[in-house]
């Protein structure tokens, strides 16, 4: 997180190019502003993109073998049962990854569009510059005859400036649509809409509603690592901005809320207590069992997910869930008339 691509130590690929969105600057930038917002008002907030520094990218990798997680591996026995009904039906011949991360299960589109012929571009985005150039280059390596066009964006900002062009499948997998609350969630919709060609299509993964015990055993492991994962935002606010969060005095929360439809995670502070963050020249009072929200994670049904494509613009070509019918993709094309 927070690395200017140019500043690493990389070669260049002759078949990996670079688009960077998002800066060093603009990120430090963007923190500054997010943990002023989110400190300096009542219910405390902060958002879960600071989550994914390098351990917590590690520690996300450790939630998704948890055997209280199930989002990742339905989602891979969806892709693993359908890549090849996605390729035929997408017949795109450029796979775009939204917060592609390590590009685990990309691999399984990337085979199946590869295996159909189409395939000629892989146009991986995250916000974390080290992880994308990891994947990037070994999608490269994998693939031989594929050119990897890497865009450092954040997908709340930057769809907009998506690399257009050709037969575009644009994925956003793992639930991640699940961060945003509804209006930008909208918006979000409303941007990819405003991407999607007549030849394009939009493949979006989305935890489903279950009963509640499942979905909190999700977030609260017997091992505690989502606990690890959720205090390390303190970590890394700490590193980033020379904050003095203890991580001891905070206590991981996890619970669904049913009204609203998703999974909150929050940050308890067992004691009262003054935070400093010496960068921004601030300090945070907590109260003693005083809340701070990080996260929330939206589950759908799928005629929720169908009402929002439509409101956005686009309409379900296709749906596919796991047997336990915990996780879907949706297919979802531009356009909001029927039978074209
Ligand atoms: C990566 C956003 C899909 O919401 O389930 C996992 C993140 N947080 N455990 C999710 C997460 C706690 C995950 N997403």
């Amino acid at each position: 997180m927070h690395v200017d691509p140019q500043a690493l130590d990389w070669r260049p690929h002759p078949r990996v190019s670079w688009d960077v969105l998002l800066g060093p600057r603009d990120l430090r930038r963007a923190l500054e502003l997010d943990v002023r917002h989110g400190l300096g008002r009542r219910p405390r907030e902060l958002p879960p993109k600071y989550f994914y520094d390098a351990h917590g990218s590690r520690l996300f990798e450790q939630i998704t073998r948890l055997p209280e997680y199930y989002p990742t591996r339905r989602e891979r026995e969806i892709l693993e049962a359908r890549a090849v009904e996605i390729a035929r039906r997408s017949d795109a011949d450029t796979l775009v990854e939204l917060g592609s991360g390590t590009s685990d299960k990309t691999r399984l589109l990337l085979r199946a569009l590869s295996a159909a012929g189409t395939l000629r571009r892989f146009v991986p985005f995250d916000v974390d510059a080290v992880t994308l150039r990891g994947s990037a280059l070994r999608i490269a390596s994998e693939f031989h005859s594929l050119s990897v066009h890497a865009v450092v964006g954040d997908f709340e900002r930057h769809v907009p400036l998506l690399p257009r062009g050709g037969r575009r499948l644009i994925a956003f997998l793992g639930g991640t649509i699940g961060n945003l609350s509804p209006r930008p969630r909208a918006r979000f919709l409303e941007d990819i809409a405003g991407q999607l060609g007549p030849a394009d299509a939009f493949l979006l993964g989305t935890d489903l509603v279950k009963d509640i015990p499942r979905l909190e055993a999700a977030y609260n492991d017997a091992q505690g690592v989502t606990a690890e994962f959720n205090k390390n935002v303190l970590s890394v606010l700490n590193t980033e901005l020379n904050a003095d969060f203890d991580l001891d005095q905070f206590e991981h929360v996890a619970r669904y809320d049913p009204r609203q439809g998703w999974i909150e995670m929050l940050l308890r502070s067992t004691v009262r207590q003054t935070i400093v963050v010496r960068d921004l020249d601030l300090r945070v009072e907590f109260g003693e069992g005083e809340l701070m929200r990080t996260e929330i994670s939206a589950k759908f049904t799928p005629s929720q997910i169908d009402r929002e494509l439509e409101a956005a613009g686009m309409r379900t070509e296709a749906r596919w869930t796991d047997r336990a019918g915990d996780f879907a993709l949706t297919l979802a094309v531009c356009g909001t008339e029927h039978g074209g």
